[in-house]
């Protein structure tokens, strides 16, 4: 691309940088919402990528009004062999297909909520199968983008089982690591199976470049931002979520061998080394 085509595109990402993130005052929303199920969006086929875990990547669409920025994210599925339940981390709402595949897999039991900016299509899964939701507490389900509630009683659904530190997922062999020094409720759940597996939401990513499911402003700001890079910490998550370098690089702390993000393909084998140069290196916008 010659320099003008590259100070068209810097323009271009500014000028939707003001018109998604304008900010309107720091007053955190106190508008009750109101629970909303999500229509399905496209996504992929669910493949078993571990013993008794399964992924999927699908699309989302993010709340700004304009653009309508889409982008990709992932679910991970996990079963229980002692009673068939599956527990859906980070959440898709899968076509008809999708769901016939689900339920031959397993019975939908519980949806474990381990994200401070996930959540959309847990509501789904709740009233299709009566799944039990699962949230961190103090998370909350909100549309709101720039100044959320802070309560979650105003967001549009609140969870049946609120987690505190220390509490366990419903995942067998299962924990959850939490980003103590995170604004908002964030963790991963750290499986002790085939040499360590984290699913994560946010914090670890890993898309190399633009899926499918990218649309054209997803590919502009989100590239501008440094989103596609494989073994990546979401720049999104350091941003809004603010938590502290020691405490992102407290990850390679944990015992693991495979990662399955949020958003991005699942990285089996070697994923410590995989995220070590990340973790260890400058964070962008990463306070100490
Ligand atoms: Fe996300």
């Amino acid at each position: 691309m010659g320099t003008l085509g590259v100070q068209v595109k810097n323009l271009a990402v500014k000028i939707l940088d003001k018109v998604m993130f304008r900010n309107e005052g720091a007053v955190a929303s106190k508008k009750r919402e109101v629970l909303k199920v999500y229509p399905v969006l496209p996504h992929g086929e669910l493949k078993e990528v571990l013993s008794n875990i399964w992924f999927v990547t699908g699309q989302v669409k993010m709340p700004m009004l304009f653009p309508p920025m889409k982008g990709s994210r992932s679910m991970t599925v996990i079963k229980n062999p002692a009673n068939g339940e599956l527990t859906l981390i980070n959440s898709i709402r899968l076509n008809e297909e999708g769901l016939k595949h689900l339920e031959k897999i397993g019975k939908v039991a519980h949806i474990l909520r381990i994200a401070a900016f996930h959540g959309r299509d847990d509501a789904f899964y709740r009233e299709r199968y009566g799944a039990k939701v699962y949230a961190l507490k103090g998370q909350v389900y909100t549309r709101e983008m720039m100044n959320p509630p802070t309560d979650p009683d105003f967001g549009f659904m609140q969870p049946d089982v609120w987690l505190r530190e220390g509490d366990l997922p419903p995942v067998p062999n299962g924990k959850l690591k939490w980003f103590i020094s995170c604004t908002v409720p964030e963790s991963i759940l750290v499986l002790k199976q085939d040499g360590g597996v984290l699913v994560a939401g946010d914090s670890l990513q890993n898309s190399a470049s633009a899926d499918q499911y990218h649309n054209w402003a997803a590919k502009l700001m989100m590239g501008k931002f440094g989103f596609f890079k494989p073994f990546n910490v979401g720049p999104g998550w350091i941003q809004f979520g603010k938590p502290k370098l020691s405490d992102v690089r407290s990850i390679l702390d944990l015992e693991f061998e495979h990662v399955l993000p949020g958003h991005g393909a699942a990285v089996i084998g070697g994923a410590k080394e995989k995220f070590r140069p990340i973790l260890e290196g400058e964070i962008k916008g990463c306070h100490a």
